[in-house]
């Protein structure tokens, strides 16, 4: 499988330990760097860690894949989603699949500060949006440091576009009120996933979609 946006390769470590064939793409060096550390110290053989920008990945790397997966807190980071598309596309195989997880753009709109506090207030517009610039980032393998960074908060249309101009169709579509820690939620529930009480049931905070290939067509 190929893992996109895979940082520090924990997830993509756990999927080889399962007994997956894993290549696993980032585009930061210190996330691949600790990744890379991280499976040595495990003992585990089965990935192939890749520094590259997803969206430039085909002038490098060129396998077809089973499955291709990437997921939370993922899109936004991705100016182009027609071109994610057809990447994905390039590297499935024609009875692949595709499977994203990641933030409801619905719930992205509203004022953080607010949702766990019970109040929704629109922060973000939800269509046609520049990207938020940030001037600081940090990661789990390295210090914050200055250096300005773009974030897109895609619509769910430009998702499904994204995915439609790959040429691939859409198999599964599904919404959740709770999520990981740390995507959103104020407190977690049994299962350790969190949500915010005042609208558990009634506000999305992830989706997730499984797409395919579209091998003949059917348009
Ligand atoms: C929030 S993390 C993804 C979460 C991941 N599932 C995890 O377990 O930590 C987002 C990752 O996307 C990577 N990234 C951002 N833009 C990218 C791009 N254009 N190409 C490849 N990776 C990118 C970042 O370096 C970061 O590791």
């Amino acid at each position: 499988m190929l893992h996109l946006q895979c940082n520090t390769g924990a997830d993509s470590i756990l999927l080889a330990q399962k007994g997956a064939i894993v290549t696993a793409v980032d585009l930061v060096p210190d996330n691949i760097h600790y990744a890379r550390k991280l499976a040595k110290e495990l003992d585990i053989d089965e990935i192939e860690f890749i520094v590259s920008d997803v969206l430039e990945l085909m002038n490098i790397h060129k396998e077809k894949y089973d499955i291709i997966i990437t997921f939370d807190g993922v899109i936004g980071w991705l100016p182009d989603l027609n071109k994610w598309g057809k990447i994905i596309s390039n590297y499935l195989k024609d009875d692949g699949y595709f499977y994203l997880h990641d933030a409801h753009p619905f719930i992205m709109v509203f004022d953080e500060g607010g949702l766990p506090k019970g109040n929704l207030t629109v922060k973000y517009p939800y269509f046609d949006k520049d990207a938020d610039l940030d001037t600081h980032i940090g990661g789990y393998a390295s210090e914050a440091k200055q250096a300005d960074n773009y974030y897109w908060g895609h619509s769910i249309s430009t998702i499904i576009n994204g995915l439609i101009s790959g040429n691939l169709y859409i198999t599964y579509f599904n919404e959740y009120d709770r999520c990981v820690k740390g995507m959103g939620g104020s407190i977690l529930d049994k299962d350790g996933l969190a949500f915010y009480p005042d609208f558990e049931q009634k506000l999305p905070l992830v989706l997730s979609i499984k797409a395919k290939k579209m091998t003949k067509n059917i348009l």
